[in-house]
């Protein structure tokens, strides 16, 4: 600070008035980023894909939601979340008293893995430094990360998400709350498996509201 003000002094003597001080905006930064990703060749996943899946949603969002990765909807238009997983997950953002546009939905591999496998290691190890770029960037509230796939790629960790699902943890200082995948809820057959799981990530969702507005859960 002190730094500072021995150089608005220097330029006050030297009669300046104005200072076009550089102010970073997330949005152009985010911009930046996803050109960057939309370069990238850096895994063999760019070469199957049809379109890269960044992620989209709100600059500044409460929420970061994180999927494992786009599927054959998502390859198909470059946006995440939009077929029947998407589907779901916007009724929970909606339930959450969210719109879509108000929170920021993103992958942990931003193209698609063929026959919707799981990422590899090296694919995720190339894919990982842009979520963590974006999270830097997006500063959320709180992160939720759908399913086992982020959640561990993510944390380089090897929980089981029955296990871990609606505990409160932490990336970088940011809270992060861990919920089942939409898709895991939509291979479900029985209606009452269906039932308690839907129940299972409302209950995660409402720690995550607490979060968000200052209460903790
Ligand atoms: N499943 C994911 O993990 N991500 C998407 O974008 C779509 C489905």
């Amino acid at each position: 600070m002190s730094e500072l003000k021995e150089i608005l002094k220097f330029y006050g003597e030297m009669g300046a008035e104005f200072l076009h001080l550089p102010v970073s905006d997330p949005r152009t930064d985010l911009a930046e980023l996803n050109r960057s990703i939309l370069q990238c060749r850096q895994c063999r996943l760019h070469e199957s894909k049809t379109h890269y899946v960044p992620g989209e949603g709100s600059s500044r969002p409460d929420i970061l939601f994180i999927g494992e990765g786009p599927g054959q909807t998502e390859d198909q238009f470059g946006r995440p979340f939009i077929g029947n997983a998407g589907q779901l997950l916007d009724k929970i953002i909606q339930k959450m008293g969210y719109r879509r546009e108000d929170v920021f939905i993103g992958n942990v591999v931003k193209c698609r893995p063929p026959n919707n496998r799981e990422p590899l290691i090296d694919e995720v190890e190339a894919c990982l430094p842009f979520l963590r770029r974006q999270i830097e960037l997006l500063k959320p509230k709180i992160i939720v990360c759908l399913g086992k796939v982020a959640l561990n790629n993510l944390l380089g960790t090897s929980h089981s998400m029955g296990r871990i699902r609606g505990q409160l943890l932490r990336f970088n200082d940011i809270p992060l709350i861990p919920t089942y995948h939409p898709s895991f809820i939509l291979h479900k057959k029985e209606k009452e498996e269906i039932s308690q799981a839907k129940r299972e990530v409302w209950e995660d969702m409402q720690k995550a509201l607490a979060v968000i507005s200052g209460q903790r859960p």
